[in-house]
């Protein structure tokens, strides 16, 4: 099996020493074991497809790699599989003005995209803290959400055309970048949002759209959570809003000890909202604000008065999971509508005092879209393996809540491993049943990231 893997790939394109192992064999995710036993570098859609061909043939399984900044174990290899690092894939292809689109190989990183866009005068709206080193391929797999959703959708909104090897090593060219087309099953949403459990992306047409207009910045702060949904409709009915995000005070303390930045009020809150809007409806959201402390929602707030200040409040939020790393969290990534939210924040709150009467909660998200991160901190003196088996033995129950209201248990982290035990609290018997069903046309031999969401 090594030998073969050797006649498709050069040394220098081949990697099994133990520290590049350890390296592309995982995401950001620290709690599953990483043991591949390869990591190969294509360059080409040819070479994809000539290495599943092989992993067909020889009972291989791959899994593919992009940023590794997942956060549910969709990218590690933990028993002996073929990383395939789409690093030297990282090519933008083709622009094509007229069209509003950008060709890119999947190993682009989220941030060139961005960045090449904006050069071309356009503008790629998903973007998430992670954008430096995320690429596109594990963006279009996961249907990545991030910051700007409530605006411009997640990941599945921007993606036009989509070329992926499937699970045999066929090429499958979905939707060319077409506007329209009403030729049957539209194969790239199938996609997109797989994990790479039914064939690996390999090449996308990124739809952009016009450069919005300079921004503004607002935190606000909350006693009450329920005020955040009030306040979220009040300004919605005034302002175009670019996001609306949400802290705890203790996600505040945590991101501010870590990234040494000041608190945004002389005063602290429980709960701090962070909106972010085009600076021509600054009137408005001010006129929204003034609304929001005579209701006694607010109890204070900040308006950015430069783009420095924008960047320093934006560094509130976005900081805030590299700030909990250090503390192994247990994550939980739900969403129910906006309008079940009050109630099942109450349930939670509920739940996790009664659960976890020893450990720290740290709330925060992007409460604009329904979504809600729950970070569980684990204790100095718990190991991770206690810690870890604590979590999971009470995610059941959270997960219930979630099921109850119609939520998701994933609303942007993915599956991967973390989660997949608990997918049935998401999806239907008859949901699963035609997922597994459609992994057996695709991938039947299950050589496509193996052991991922099903
Ligand atoms: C975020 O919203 O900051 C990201 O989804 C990462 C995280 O939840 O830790
Ligand atoms: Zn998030």
């Amino acid at each position: 099996m090594s030998e073969s893997l050797d006649k498709l790939f050069s040394p220098q394109r081949i990697k099994r020493d133990a520290a590049a192992l350890a390296i592309w064999g995982c995401d950001w995710t620290r709690s599953f074991p990483v043991a591949p036993s390869a990591v190969v570098f294509p360059e080409t859609i040819e070479e994809v497809q000539a290495l599943v061909v092989l992993a067909n043939e020889e009972g291989l399984q791959l899994v593919p790699s992009g940023g590794r900044t997942g956060l549910s174990g969709g990218a590690v290899a933990s028993h002996g599989e073929v990383v395939v690092s789409f690093d030297r894939m990282n090519r933008i292809l083709d622009f094509a003005s007229a069209d509003r689109l950008i060709t890119c190989q999947a190993g682009v990183v989220t941030q060139t995209l961005q960045d090449f866009a904006t050069r071309q005068g356009y503008f790629y709206p998903v973007d998430f803290a992670s954008a430096g080193s995320s690429q596109l391929g594990g963006n279009i797999a996961t249907n990545a959400g991030g910051i700007r959703v409530i605006r411009y959708g997640m990941t599945r909104n921007w993606i036009a055309g989509l070329r992926v090897v499937t699970g045999t090593g066929e090429l499958l060219d979905c939707n060319q970048g077409l506007v329209k087309n009403a030729t049957g099953y539209d194969f790239r949403h199938l996609f997109i949002g797989s994990e790479g459990t039914l064939g690996f992306i390999v090449e996308a047409d990124v739809r952009l759209t016009r450069i919005p207009e300079p921004q503004q910045v607002m935190v606000l702060g909350f006693e009450k959570f329920r005020d955040i949904l009030k306040v979220l409709s009040h300004f919605q009915s005034l302002v175009e809003l670019s996001a609306f995000e949400f802290f705890s005070e203790l996600a505040l303390q945590k991101v501010t000890a870590h990234r040494e930045l000041q608190r945004p009020l002389a005063d602290g809150a429980q709960f701090y909202a962070l909106l972010e809007f085009d600076a021509s409806a600054a009137e408005n959201a001010t006129a929204a604000f003034e609304h929001a402390v005579t209701e006694g929602w607010v109890s204070d707030g900040v308006l950015s008065q430069s783009d420095a200040q924008a960047a320093s409040l934006w560094q509130l939020r976005e900081g805030i999971s590299e700030s909990l790393a250090p503390f192994s969290p247990y994550k939980n990534d739900l969403s129910v509508r906006i309008s079940e939210m009050p109630e099942f924040l109450d349930d939670v709150d509920g739940m996790v005092r009664a659960c976890y009467p020893d450990f720290e909660v740290c709330w925060y998200g992007h409460i604009g879209d329904g979504n809600l991160h729950l970070n569980i901190l684990k204790p100095e003196d718990v190991s991770i393996d206690e810690f870890y088996h604590r979590c999971h033995e009470i995610s059941p129950q959270l997960f219930e809540l979630v099921r109850a209201r119609r939520g998701s248990i994933s609303a942007e982290h993915g599956v991967g491993l973390l989660k997949k035990e608990f997918l049935q609290y998401s999806r239907s018997s008859a949901d699963l049943k035609i997922m597994r069903a459609l992994k057996m046309v695709l991938d039947p031999n299950g050589v496509m990231n193996p052991g991922k969401l099903l």
